[in-house]
């Protein structure tokens, strides 16, 4: 998840780099971790490049002035495969004469492979990105050619894994060569000028008139042409479309909030999160480890710590990891864990899951436990940030940046990464499921296709929350890993709709919480699939009669063809068949949009509840 931009103008204009910056700060919202450009000029490509937000990359051109060109890239970086350094931002040189430069958005999965060769062959490599192997693939396949075009063709046809590379060489001045897999990339058709943007915000200042591209295709723009052709180098043709959004819009990719595109964006964070999980041998991997196998495989006890809507994820975490690795686990709100003197040995891991990485609470528990000699692993959404700085391995997950305070992508992505760091160890523990991982990353690898489905049916979703915009208490019921699932929709509807709502473990309703049943109260349960083992569908559905019996208002949400519920439901919202394991990734998914529209309808700012902040870095 980074943001990309390309330009090519008249030479007479020479604006290239003042269209790129401000194209960069349209898309700064795509990550921030570091900001760089390159312009052609004359026979030469000069470049600019700083870690940390646009404003660093700013200073340094004031300081150092770039020369005026007609043609640019810009990139700015939400890190992946490298810390967020000079060294590793973008645009990355290839070969050793300078002549070309390349941007990137997206993992390149087989880069450890490639990278190898190219050391074998004489390359040195200035970063530790992925991105890099690129570029120099690109220098050496453009000193082949002598095309660009065709070198980037070449080059794509050897990468596995999501990229979008836009590149240009001193030799072809008036030209940024492009290509897209997996990741976003459109071009804007100016008047003598055209553009590329990971979206129309990089544009949206200049021209209306946008083209889709096509999944793997090459794009090469001049000022006056724009070319596409596919990977195999048939001539292609993209999808045109005008821009109604305005430019403050844009930057929200057309949805009227941020928490909104953040919902539409779950298909690629779990996507994105998948990416380059295998080595070559198939086995899984994490990506930062500074802690031996052998210590891994010792471990006998794990606790996940976190706080809020990540704490959630680590509940379904427990589920998959115990039944997976066969490893005792439990999940801790961080703060409760931190001072009440837990019990920690070195076979004890602590797993602890943050967005931001910056989670005070998260970050004194992780502290503390390895003050204690435990070993820890970090889930993080932020490449760099200081929890997993301060732990022993890291899994990132792959939400690129989440700026609605409301968690929703990230909790997502967070829950992929546990069910990676379950398999990850039952493999190494020799687990039951070991043998299945290939099978259940295979089932996981469908699950965005079924939230893009599942995202196209929310209109009756939508209804019932404005029609509910009244509501004074919602309660929800979940079982199993629709547990979790129902606490993070009753969160959701707490922070964004100010309204209480609570959520129970549908089996502990009948001690106690069935109380507060009376005529018309409503009350989503989440049911587990038909297919879930010991009956927990059917258990679920008898507390769905007894809440109806007694005035609930039922709003169920069940898998796809189970008739079973619809007797006793007011409402169904169904969700796509997934294995039951992997359901809480397709059931949460209405109750965020539920939260969001009824908060909507509510007049209230879903991006900026109040009292909130999105990273909470006081105990
Ligand atoms: C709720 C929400 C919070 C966070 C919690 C932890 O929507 O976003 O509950 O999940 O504050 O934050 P991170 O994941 O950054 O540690």
């Amino acid at each position: 998840m980074c943001g990309i931009v390309g330009y090519v103008g008249p030479r007479v204009s020479e604006r290239a780099l003042d269209v790129v910056m401000e194209g960069l700060a349209r898309l700064e919202y795509r990550g921030y971790d570091s900001a760089g450009v390159a312009l052609v000029d004359h026979g030469h490509v000069a470049t600019a490049k700083r870690a940390g937000k646009l404003a660093n990359l700013r200073h340094a051109i004031e300081e150092h002035a770039l020369p005026e060109a007609a043609t640019a890239i810009g990139h700015t970086r939400w890190a992946t495969h490298g810390g967020p350094t000079d060294e590793n931002a973008h645009p990355h040189r290839g070969g050793t004469d300078g002549k070309l430069a390349l941007i990137h958005n997206g993992i390149i999965e087989n880069f450890h492979a490639l990278k190898s060769e190219l050391i074998e062959a004489g390359v040195d490599f200035r970063s530790e990105t992925d991105t890099e192997v690129a570029a120099h693939l690109l220098a050496r396949a453009y000193d082949e050619t002598g095309d660009l075009t065709e070198a980037m063709r070449l080059v794509v046809n050897r990468l596995e894994g999501a990229f979008t590379l836009l590149a240009v060489h001193a030799d072809e001045p008036d030209k940024v060569v492009a290509s897209r897999r997996n990741s976003p990339l459109v071009i804007g058709m100016g008047d003598g000028e055209n553009f590329l943007g990971s979206d129309v915000a990089a544009f949206i200042g200049h021209t209306r008139h946008a083209v889709e591209m096509g999944q793997d295709q090459v794009v090469t723009i001049t000022p006056e042409s724009v070319q596409v052709i596919g990977f195999d180098g048939t001539p292609a043709e993209g999808k045109p479309f005008e821009v109604t959004w305005d430019a403050a819009a844009a930057e929200k990719g057309g949805y009227p909030t941020f928490m909104e595109k953040e919902i539409h964006e779950q298909p690629h964070a779990v996507a994105d999160t998948l990416l380059g999980r295998t080595d070559a041998e198939g086995k899984l991997t994490l990506d930062e480890v500074r802690i031996s196998e052998e210590d891994l495989r010792n471990i006998d006890r794990i606790v996940i710590v976190a706080c809020g809507t990540a704490a959630y994820a680590g509940m379904v975490a427990q589920y998959a990891i115990e039944h997976w690795a066969r490893i005792q686990c439990e999940v801790e709100l961080a703060h409760e864990f931190r001072y009440r003197d837990p019990v920690l040995t070195p076979s004890t891991l602590i797993v602890s899951i943050s967005q931001s990485g910056e989670t005070m609470d998260t970050l004194m528990a992780v502290k503390h436990a390895r003050a204690m000699g435990a070993k820890t692993v970090s889930i993080c959404n932020t490449h760099g940030a200081t929890i997993p700085r301060e732990s022993d391995a890291v899994l990132y997950t792959h939400a690129g940046p989440e700026i609605a305070v409301a968690s929703t992508k990230a909790f997502l992505a967070q829950i992929t990464a546990c069910y990676i760091l379950g398999l990850y160890l039952a493999q190494l523990h020799g687990g039951s499921e070991a043998r299945n991982a290939a099978e259940v990353m295979r089932q996981l690898q469908e699950i965005p296709e079924k939230i893009t489905d599942l995202l196209g049916r929310m209109e009756r979703v939508r209804e019932i929350a404005r029609f509910m915009a009244d509501t004074r208490s919602v309660l929800f019921l979940g079982r199993h890993v629709g547990y979790p699932v129902a606490m993070e929709g009753a969160l959701k509807l707490k922070e964004l709709a100010y309204i209480h709502a609570e959520g129970f473990a549908a089996g502990e309703l009948k001690h106690g919480p069935i109380a507060l049943i009376e005529p018309g109260q409503p009350v989503f349960i989440v049911v587990p699939s038909p297919e879930s083992p010991h009956s927990l569908h059917d258990k679920v559905v008898s507390n769905i009669q007894e809440i109806r019996a007694r005035g609930a208002r039922t709003l169920v949400i069940a898998e796809d063809g189970d008739e079973s519920v619809v007797p006793f439901a007011d409402e169904v919202v169904y969700v796509p068949k997934a294995w039951w394991m992997l359901d809480p990734l397709l059931t949460v998914v209405p109750l965020q949009v539920f939260a969001c529209e009824l908060a909507t309808a509510k007049g209230l700012d879903v991006d900026q509840p109040r009292n909130l902040a999105k990273s909470v870095t006081v105990e």
